[in-house]
């Protein structure tokens, strides 16, 4: 096993560190997490380190991102397992700040991303959300300025919002998309699939194949309005509760009527118990 990897906590130490790597010339890429790491983050680590010489992983479980409802307390956290992770995958550094490091006493100002993150899916049940995201990313990029910074389709959403929000701010970093790492029965890798009881667990996986079942069926041609509704059926029927269930723009995340007005993603969010589950696929 490797050696536990650096852990940075304050601002200096970290702009002293990229410095270094940018003097010698070397490429940094970043990937932001929450920690408790699974396969779906091993590879955006993965991708980063094809891309870049030197590799950053922020872990910080992010409050300006949860709703006082939502689960921040109970957020899953395995720091020193995390660490042995990325101990594995030989990460350069861990940029772990505390909530007062990221926001100390004072802080006053948000970035408040509208386009995709106004299209009426993610947004339209956890209002926060994005802002939320957008502040923190920026933070995260001004802090670390890789030259790219990696996300995962899995939220794909977030993903689009980050592209977006890196454009209009100017930021001189790559956003780089990382395909959804999924378990073999198809179900989307989480770190909230924790909460799954074992009966959610073998249920769980209906969301995937519905949205590849759809995703098919769209490409050969059927219309897509009875498709979807069809679909929707079969994930209530599961006993999962829809959220949304919507073919969309897959860049700007806009309503889409037909597959020439392409390309199509499907975009899909369901509660299963007290779980509540994301998925989406290309048509
Ligand atoms: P977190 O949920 O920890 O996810 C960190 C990154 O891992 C995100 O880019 C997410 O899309 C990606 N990811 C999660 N599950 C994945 C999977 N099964 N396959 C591929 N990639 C996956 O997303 C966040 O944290 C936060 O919102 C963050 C961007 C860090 C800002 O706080």
């Amino acid at each position: 096993m490797a050696d536990r990897p650096r852990v940075v906590r304050a601002m200096p130490a970290l702009r002293r560190a990229v410095r270094q790597w940018r003097v010698a010339g070397e490429k940094v890429a970043l990937v932001p997490t929450m920690g408790a790491l699974h396969a779906g983050h091993i590879a955006l680590v993965r991708a980063a380190q094809r891309r870049a010489a030197r590799v950053i992983v922020s872990i910080f479980v992010n409050p300006a991102q949860f709703a006082p409802e939502e689960d921040l307390a109970t957020y899953p956290r395995t720091f020193d397992s995390d660490l042995a992770t990325l101990a594995a995958l030989a990460v350069d550094l861990v940029w772990a700040p505390s909530a007062e490091t990221m926001y100390p006493a004072g802080f006053a100002t948000r970035v408040v991303p509208a386009g995709p993150a106004t299209a009426g899916l993610e947004d339209k049940f956890r209002p926060h959300f994005f802002a939320g995201v957008a502040t923190v990313v920026a933070k995260l990029l001004v802090q670390c300025a890789p030259d790219f910074a990696m996300f995962g389709e899995k939220d794909y959403q977030q993903l689009k919002v980050v592209g977006r929000m890196t454009r209009d701010l100017d930021l001189p970093t790559r956003i780089v998309a990382v395909p959804t790492v999924r378990e073999k029965d198809g179900l989307a890798l989480s770190s909230r699939n924790a909460y799954l009881s074992a009966g959610e667990r073998a249920v769980a996986p209906t969301l995937h194949r519905v949205l590849t079942d759809c995703a098919a069926r769209i490409a050969g041609g059927e219309s897509f309005p009875p498709v979807i509704d069809e679909g929707g059926r079969t994930i209530e029927q599961a006993g999962l509760m829809l959220d949304y269930f919507e073919t969309r723009h897959a860049e700007t995340l806009a309503p889409i009527g037909s597959v020439d007005q392409g390309p199509i993603r499907l975009l899909v969010a369901a509660r299963l118990g007290k779980t509540r589950l994301i998925d989406n696929v290309a048509v």
